[in-house]
Order: structure tokens, then C-alpha cells, then sequence
């Protein structure tokens, strides 16, 4: 299927790894430029330098989301240099403040929705006049399934995202008259250095493997991904891609799941 965005503009954050690495090298692989951000300058530049694309269709900007004007700059250094940003993929985010709701303080919820839920509004923020203008965006938000089925050792994070979805919602009503369609994508338990720090802490809690924590964590606290299995980055990019195509013209206001069957209703 061609996705028909060989041209367009993709600015993707939190591109240094994971989900956002692997759909920025999905958009390449389609003919889009590609502008990467995400916090650290030397990690963002060794990420960019393994993708297969010429270095005329990529840019990397370093910025924390958490600071005012950061995705402003990212924005406006990706439209010096390629004219304008026509997709927006907001990968960029933190597990956040652990523990149960009565073990969080006040500065754990704020760092977490700062990050999970603000850096989102943020982004959206700086690119949603250009694509208003040109009467053409894509945007996609990058949730969780924690969204809709929030674990209580991580409400911070649970409420971030459940925030993310009402965002989504929000911006297809507001915009897809003006040809902007906006939805999310809610992976669960993907491959990527964000559950590989959450493994590595269970197997030293556990005293187990890594491999022994993916399997009691899957077995014990994830029942639902009946692959029993992580996803991979690249499964999740596959839909991410997708959705910000020409091919998804019809698809606006929409969580699609990529969890494996992780949450409970359909
Ligand atoms: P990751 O840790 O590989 O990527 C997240 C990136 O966001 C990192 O490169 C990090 O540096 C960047 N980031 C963090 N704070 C930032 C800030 N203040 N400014 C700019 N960039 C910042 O993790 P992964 O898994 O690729 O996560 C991507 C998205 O997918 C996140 O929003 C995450 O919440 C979401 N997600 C991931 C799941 C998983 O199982 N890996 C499950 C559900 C959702």
C-alpha cells in the first residue's frame, strides 16, 4: 500500500528510541522528511545517524518538551529548513511517578503530567496553525492502554494519557473541517527502553532474569495480551504510519490499540 506521503514534512518526538525511532525510519522509508526531537543532542544524533536516509530528508533538533518555547523552536528550525511540518507523530514521554496514589507527592504528579499530558498540548500547540493554513495535517498522539484501564502504581502516568485521549478528541471536533485529522494510537508493553528499565527493575526486585520478569509480568499483571508477548516498536509504527497517510483520509477521532487485546472491552 502506498501511504502516499513521499514529500510531506513528519516532525516526530521522543525519536531517540523506541516508538518514535522506528516511525520516523517507517515515514523515511515512505519519502517523508523527517524532522527528529527529542531531549539529548548527542543520543538524538547517534539515533538519526543508524536510520537509512539520505541526509537531505532528515533533521534532528534537540528539545525538552517540558520548557516553554522548546517545540516552537523544533518547529520553527523544521520549517526553515524543510518549509513547513504537515505531520506531527507525539511520541515523546516518561513512565513517571511510580507507586500507589498515596505514595506520590505533589511534585511526582506534575513532573509526569508535565511531561505525558503538557509536552502533547505543547507540541500540537506549535504546529496546528501551519496545517490550518494549508488546509492538510495529520497528528497523532501517542497514548496508552493505561488510558482506559489505569493500574494503580501508576495513576500519574494513567491520567497523563487518559488526558492525551480527551485532547485527541478534542482537536478532530475542532479541526477536521480545516482538513487536520487528529487521533491516537494506545500501545501496551512494547519492546522499547522504556519497559526495558521497568523489566530490569522487576528482575532485581524479583531476583529473577530479565526474560523470568517479562514472563511473570505478562502472566501476572497483563492477562490480556493474549500474543503473550512485548510488541515491538515497529508494530506500533506500522499503525502510526498508517494513520497519518493519505490511505487514513477517512480516520479522524480514533484510539487505535496496538496492545495485543490488553484492554478488556473492545
Ligand atoms: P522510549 O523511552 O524509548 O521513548 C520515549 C522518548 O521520549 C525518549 O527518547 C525520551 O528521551 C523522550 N522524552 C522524554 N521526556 C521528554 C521531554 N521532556 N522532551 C522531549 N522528549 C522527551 O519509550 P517508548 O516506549 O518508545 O515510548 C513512546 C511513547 O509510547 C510514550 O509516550 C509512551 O508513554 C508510550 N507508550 C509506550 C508503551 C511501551 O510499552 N513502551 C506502552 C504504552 C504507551
Amino acid at each position: 500500500m502506498d501511504l502516499g506521503i513521499d514529500g510531506r514534512v513528519a516532525l516526530v518526538t521522543g525519536a531517540d528510541s523506541g516508538i518514535g525511532l522506528h516511525t520516523a525510519a517507517l515515514l523515511l522509508d515512505e519519502g517523508a522528511r523527517v524532522v527528529l526531537t527529542d531531549v539529548d543532542a548527542e543520543r538524538l544524533e547517534k539515533a538519526a545517524a543508524t536510520l537509512d536516509a539520505p541526509a537531505d530528508r532528515v533533521l534532528t533538533v534537540a528539545a525538552d518538551l517540558t520548557e516553554a518555547g522548546s517545540a516552537e523552536r523544533v518547529v520553527a528550525a523544521a520549517t526553515e529548513r524543510f518549509g513547513a511540518v504537515d505531520v506531527l507523530v507525539h511520541a515523546a514521554g516518561i513512565t513517571g511517578a511510580q507507586g500507589l496514589f498515596h505514595e506520590i507527592d505533589e511534585d511526582g504528579w506534575r513532573q509526569t503530567l508535565e511531561t505525558d499530558l503538557f509536552a502533547a498540548v505543547r507540541a500540537v500547540r506549535a504546529v496546528i496553525d501551519g496545517m490550518r493554513a494549508r488546509g492538510w495535517g495529520r497528528v497523532v498522539l501517542v497514548a496508552s492502554e493505561d488510558a482506559v484501564q489505569p493500574y494503580p502504581d501508576e495513576l500519574p502516568y494513567c491520567v497523563a494519557k487518559a488526558g492525551v485521549l480527551a485532547l485527541v478528541k478534542g482537536l478532530s471536533k475542532t479541526y477536521a473541517s480545516e482538513g487536520v485529522l487528529v487521533n491516537a494510537v494506545s500501545p501496551a508493553f512494547i519492546e522499547t527502553p522504556m519497559t526495558d528499565a521497568m523489566m530490569d527493575e522487576r528482575a532485581d526486585e524479583n531476583g529473577t532474569s530479565v526474560d523470568e520478569a517479562i514472563r511473570s509480568f505478562l502472566a501476572e499483571e497483563r492477562p490480556g495480551m493474549e500474543l503473550g508477548r512485548r510488541g515491538r516498536p515497529e508494530e506500533v509504527a506500522a499503525v502510526i504510519g498508517f494513520l497519518v497517510s493519505e490511505r487514513a483520509s477517512f480516520v479522524n477521532g480514533s484510539n487505535y490499540r496496538v496492545d495485543a487485546g490488553s484492554v478488556q472491552t473492545i
